[in-house]
């Protein structure tokens, strides 16, 4: 039989993704358009914002990766897809509802002119759950494929957690985080030292660190002595911004609005160095609690997967490739990257990844449609039940 094929559509936050995968894993097509440039300067997302601009691009994104995935112009394009196309998977949160609906919406339209373009039944329509979509998306790269359960540490702007994977539509919430998330903090800090975040916070952090001395300030590991896995970051921000404006009447400037950065910045450089180790510091030793309970409670753990934005910082890799060679596992990263590739051809083996620490490649651990897509596909051959009309009601807020 020919593979099934998906289209997924993102919008629960501030990117607009979508994609078409098929169920042996290949990714026929895909488009990400991004907003960072966009609410860069109000220190956060913009729901209105976000909505506006998901809306402006969200039809054209569906129909390029459509004619790319069909290899067709315009003119064939609906009549192709109405009868290639097995399921449009669109997710139904959590987010930012605003948001959620406009995704849903153009799934709408696009199940509705494909009844138009032909006869044929058409894709059905699947709601899918963002978290499980970053969960699943490593079970893409066919080559290498963890098997359920698996642990999965998800740190980005929106999220920080960590989710025992247990099965489709079966995960269990091991810690979450007590207020905020660990990417929303790295640009937060980014910010009140004067870093550029047009480009996202996290990176010109690390960036800046590189410079400094990570032990050059004693900001205390949150959450240390309480025996479960959960994050918070409202204490640290407090304790670098405290420190922040010390450091900056030390070196006193007659400009109010001087940032650290332009004052002094090795000063500057410590500080990024020194909460980057911190917070860094805090997401492995609560992942490190997670997996030794795993390795008692739940022996068929057998790796752990780490997405997410945060999941780019290299010092947090280079933190997990230690934690490995201690347990013994190994550290997949490069290696998952060039199965990407490989997985383009469907008449290779999967074969069951064990004893490994898990980074999928970059673009497929933030927010993308091909984690949609493929969480569709995923839903579309366990549970064929799920997939059914459209219902607007499912939007989850988050
Ligand atoms: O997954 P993502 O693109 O979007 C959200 O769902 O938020 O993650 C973006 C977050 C931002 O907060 C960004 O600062 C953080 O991930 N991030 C990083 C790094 N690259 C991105 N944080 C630390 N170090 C990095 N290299
Ligand atoms: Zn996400």
């Amino acid at each position: 039989a020919r593979p099934h094929l998906v289209l997924g559509i993102e919008t629960s936050c501030d990117d607009t993704a979508v994609a078409v995968v098929n169920s042996k894993g290949c990714i026929l097509s895909e488009a990400v358009v991004k907003q960072d440039s966009i609410h860069a300067r109000y220190g956060g997302v913009v729901p209105g914002l976000a909505r506006q601009a998901h809306e402006q691009v969200i039809d054209e994104l569906i129909e390029r990766v459509l004619c790319e995935a069909f290899t067709c112009s315009q003119n064939e394009v609906w009549a192709r897809s109405a009868n290639g196309l097995d399921a449009v998977a669109v997710t139904m949160g959590p987010g930012l509802e605003i948001c959620l609906r406009v995704g849903f919406r153009a799934a709408q339209r696009l199940l509705g002119r494909l009844k138009e373009a032909s006869s044929a039944p058409g894709p059905v329509f699947i709601s899918t759950h963002h978290l499980e979509s970053h969960c699943l998306v490593p079970r893409l790269f066919g080559g290498y494929r963890p098997s359920f359960p698996f642990l999965v540490l998800l740190v980005s702007g929106g999220h920080c957690m960590l989710l025992l994977a247990r099965d489709l539509g079966n995960f269990e919430v091991l810690g979450g985080t007590l207020d905020d998330s660990v990417g929303e903090a790295f640009d937060k800090i980014a910010r009140l030292l004067g870093l550029d975040v047009g480009g996202g916070g996290g990176p010109a952090l690390e960036r800046l660190a590189r410079e400094g001395n990570p032990n050059a300030f004693d900001f205390p590991i949150p959450l240390r002595k309480r025996p479960d896995c959960n994050f918070s970051f409202a204490g640290l921000k407090t304790a670098v911004r405290v420190a922040i404006e010390r450091e900056l009447e030390r070196y006193g400037s007659r400009d109010e609005t001087a940032t650290l950065l332009q004052v002094n910045r090795q000063a500057a450089a410590d500080i990024a160095a020194s909460f980057q180790r911190v917070a860094l510091e805090h997401l492995f030793e609560k992942t490190r609690r997670a997996l030794l309970w795993c390795r008692t409670h739940e022996p068929d753990v057998q790796s752990l997967l780490v997405s997410g934005g945060v999941a780019a910082n290299s010092v947090l890799r280079a933190r997990f490739q230690q934690l490995a060679s201690e347990i013994g596992w190994r550290l997949h990263d490069e290696e998952v990257e060039r199965t990407a590739a490989w997985s383009t051809d469907p008449g290779a083996p999967a074969c069951d990844l064990k004893q490994a620490i898990i980074f999928p490649p970059l673009r497929y651990c933030t927010d993308n449609g091909v984690m949609v897509a493929w969480a569709g596909v995923e839903r579309l051959l366990r549970l064929g039940d799920a997939a059914g009309e459209p219902d607007i009601d499912q939007i989850e807020v988050v």
